[in-house]
């Protein structure tokens, strides 16, 4: 099989590409953008999502496409719209060009109309994937944790092990579901093969939704400290980060607030028969990341 892996370069991209060589007979083609990727046993071509002439010598000769390019943090709307929902677009349109067989969509949880611009370019995008006429699967990851990243949880924890004080957006009731990473890479494999999951979304987060507050006690009894939490109001966070925003342009996406406070209801039952998605726990998972260096 010949798969084209875009975001090749991202925090998932990398891990994925990892898992994705170590299946026989798989040949690798990889869309690189601006960042730079190395790796070894793997076809690297640079384009841009948004530039449909640079597509035809990525998508020429492919199977699969496994699409995980995206912006996930903008203040600009319009560019989660031209990567994420026209990038999208142009990637399907020179995909059934060349014949392309499957199409996995790496969506989010926060795929929803009230959580702001990515969460609504991310839901249109599903739309795209869903009308394009090609054999698609889209999975919708909630909050992807592990290992060397900068995701949410290791950012949580380093405030957690240095600093103590924790800043609370609300009341801290919005629930979270993050999942290991290494949890996610199989079912992300397995949606490469199965033919059962064609034609289907699946939601994969982890076994458990956890309030942002408890998610900070959680991970300080795991850590075995003592943190303070500060409740900041919505609109007091809001209007810090406006503020901020004057001086500092790559501060914050605004849209942060709406995507971690929108309700993200998912049921995880299809991808663990489908796709064999074991998620474990929240402790087993910081246990596997941190181990004796808690
Ligand atoms: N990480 C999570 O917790 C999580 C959760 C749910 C869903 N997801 C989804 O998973 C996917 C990967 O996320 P990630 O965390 O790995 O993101 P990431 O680290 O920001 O990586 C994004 C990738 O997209 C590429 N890209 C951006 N604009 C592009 C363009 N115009 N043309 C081609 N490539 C472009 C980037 O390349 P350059 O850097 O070179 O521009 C980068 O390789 C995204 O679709 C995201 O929405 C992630």
């Amino acid at each position: 099989m010949n798969l084209l892996v875009t975001g090749a370069s991202g925090g998932l991209g990398r891990r994925a590409l990892e898992a994705l060589k170590q299946i026989p007979n798989l040949k690798i083609r990889a869309l690189v953008h601006k960042n730079p990727l190395t790796a070894p046993g793997v076809g690297v071509v640079q384009g841009d999502v948004t530039r449909p002439e640079t597509l035809d010598a990525a998508l020429e000769g492919i199977d699969t496409v496994f699409h995980l390019a995206a912006v996930t943090h903008s203040n600009s709307e319009a560019g989660y719209q031209e990567v994420n929902v026209e990038g999208t677009r142009n990637l399907l349109t020179v995909g059934a060009r060349c014949e392309v067989k499957r199409f996995i969509y790496v969506s989010s949880r926060a795929a929803r109309s009230d959580g702001g611009s990515y969460s609504v370019g991310k839901l249109q995008a599903e739309e795209l994937v869903k009308n394009s006429g090609l054999p698609w699967v889209i999975l919708r990851p909630a909050e992807v944790y592990g290992p060397n990243s900068k995701d949410a949880v290791n950012k949580l924890a380093r405030w957690i092990r240095q600093y103590k004080i924790v800043p609370v957006i609300g009341d801290g009731s919005q629930g979270l579901s993050p999942v290991l990473i290494d949890d996610v890479l199989p079912a992300m494999v397995e949606a490469l093969f199965n033919h059962e999951a064609e034609g289907q979304i699946f939601d994969l987060a982890g076994p458990e939704s956890i309030s942002y507050s408890e998610l900070i006690d959680r991970m300080s009894s795991f850590f075995e400290t003592k943190v303070f939490k500060v409740f900041l109001p919505v609109w007091l966070v809001q209007g810090m980060i406006e503020c901020v925003l004057l001086f500092k342009k790559d501060f914050l996406a605004r849209d942060q607030v709406s995507r971690l406070l929108c309700d993200k209801p998912y049921d995880i039952q299809s991808a663990k028969s489908v796709l064999k998605f074991q998620p474990v726990k929240l402790e087993e998972g910081l246990e596997q990341m941190f181990g004796k260096n808690r």
